[in-house]
């Protein structure tokens, strides 16, 4: 599952809406495009947390990653990252290997992500 494409000119002060909270299942990621860049976001109670879509480990996408607690795991070779942080949980001996994370917020229901443009 796939939200909207942003653009452009759907940023405002930074931000950009990437889907509804109500849209959002607990602890299910959810994939989406901020600017045609792939995001995963996951909603925790009331707060999502969004990472970026490509698994650091070699590339992959993260989008279908499974959740254990608060962290997805790639389905390609189950590397583990903290979605809170961007941390690497598994493996131990994986090195500095980090997702990027991103900021959001929630906004009369709508959940954007922010944005830096070139
Ligand atoms: S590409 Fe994600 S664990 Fe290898």
């Amino acid at each position: 599952m796939h939200g909207w494409l942003g653009h452009e000119s759907e940023v405002h002060d930074g931000w950009v809406t990437v889907a509804e909270l109500s849209d959002l299942a607990e602890s299910q990621p959810h994939g989406a495009d901020v600017l045609g860049h792939p995001v995963v976001l996951v909603r925790l109670g009331d707060e999502v947390h969004a990472v970026d879509g490509y698994c650091p480990h070699r590339g992959m996408p993260l989008t279908d990653g499974k959740m254990a607690g608060t962290a997805i795991a790639c389905i390609w070779h189950g590397f583990e990252y903290d979605v809170r942080s961007g941390e690497l949980v598994w493996p131990e001996a994986g090195g500095c290997l980090q997702v990027p994370v991103y900021v959001t917020r929630i906004v009369e229901g709508s959940v954007e992500v922010r944005v830096r443009l070139a």
